[in-house]
């Protein structure tokens, strides 16, 4: 249980993010499983919401569309050590679980699960799960870590609460297929859902590491957005001049500010091929903002 001090920040009155909440927040596999058995003997149907925290808008859209979705919903907190490099941002990765336990409980879930990292990798942890063909590219090159880290997280969290359904968001478009393609290929027998991207007003979708760029560079961080919505027009105005465009795209990026760009391509949307004509189509960037690693998509 979450307990925040009432402060009255001068006025008087409790702001509301200093509301004390009570939120239920378990952090063992065993108090998961008892909470899931429970709800199990009412025969209530149950929904995962995996996180690593440091929520914002666009994660309380999915503890929202999971509530429509089942009786009862679990959002897990866990910054993942296996999805990140040695060189990569798992120190600095931020994290506030007060802030996120408040949040969780103005939209209604249910349950938190908050797992140290000796609980979900106790000694002589040894196992992989590794995801071929959708993997390959894109994130899979330039992060050649990362999927195999979140595929075992990812199943781990589904072997350990069962759910019926697992929300993820379409802002990590990639993940979403990963994840998709092997709780069918393990046949863990739940529902795998997509939910749109939440935005700022002026496009930049929300993520939690846009808490790293400084002013300047929030002020550029929507052109990535624009360069995808450049290379989807193409796709469908001008599909074979697409590559052509996305070329342009990527020095518009530079011009615009940004520091590299990883990728930025139109891709079958399922496969994450190179798009050609008549495919279903996304279009996936990844591009470097001084320190900031920023990744989008849009179909
Ligand atoms: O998308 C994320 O926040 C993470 O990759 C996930 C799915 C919670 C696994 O750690």
């Amino acid at each position: 249980v979450v307990k925040r001090g009432l402060k009255s920040r001068g006025t008087g009155l409790p702001v509301w993010s200093d509301v004390p909440v009570m939120m239920d927040i378990v952090r063992t596999r065993s108090a998961l499983r008892d909470a899931v058995a429970n709800w199990r003997k009412s025969d209530l149907s149950v929904a995962l919401v995996p996180t690593m925290g440091a929520l914002h808008e666009g994660h309380l859209d999915l503890v929202r569309a999971a509530k429509q979705r089942a009786d009862r919903v679990i959002t897990t907190i866990f910054v993942n050590p296996t999805q990140f490099a040695a060189h990569e941002d798992l120190g600095r990765y931020p994290r506030d679980e007060a802030r996120d336990a408040s949040l969780l409980k103005g939209v209604g879930c249910d349950l938190i699960y908050a797992p140290n990292a000796s609980e979900m990798y106790p000694e002589g942890f040894s196992t992989h799960i590794r995801v071929s063909g959708v993997t390959q590219r894109l994130e899979g090159s330039f992060r050649p870590h990362f999927f195999a880290g979140v595929a075992i997280v990812v199943a781990k969290l589904f072997s350990q609460s069962r759910p019926d359904f697992a929300f993820f968001g379409e802002k990590d478009w990639q993940q979403l297929q990963v994840v998709t393609q092997m709780a069918r290929d393990l046949d863990l027998n739940l529902d795998v859902i997509g939910v749109p991207t939440r935005r700022e007003a002026d496009g930049l979708a929300m993520s939690s590491r846009n808490a790293y760029l400084t002013e300047e560079e929030r002020v550029v961080a929507p052109a990535l957005k624009r360069a995808l919505d450049v290379i989807y027009e193409a796709t469908l105005a001008q599909p074979s001049a697409v590559a052509a465009i996305a070329q342009d795209a990527t020095a518009n990026l530079i011009k615009a500010g940004f520091t590299s760009v990883d990728y930025l391509e139109a891709c079958h949307a399922q496969t994450l091929q190179p798009w050609t004509h008549g495919d279903p189509v996304r279009v996936l960037g990844a591009a470097w903002l001084g320190k900031t690693r920023l990744i989008d998509n849009r179909g």
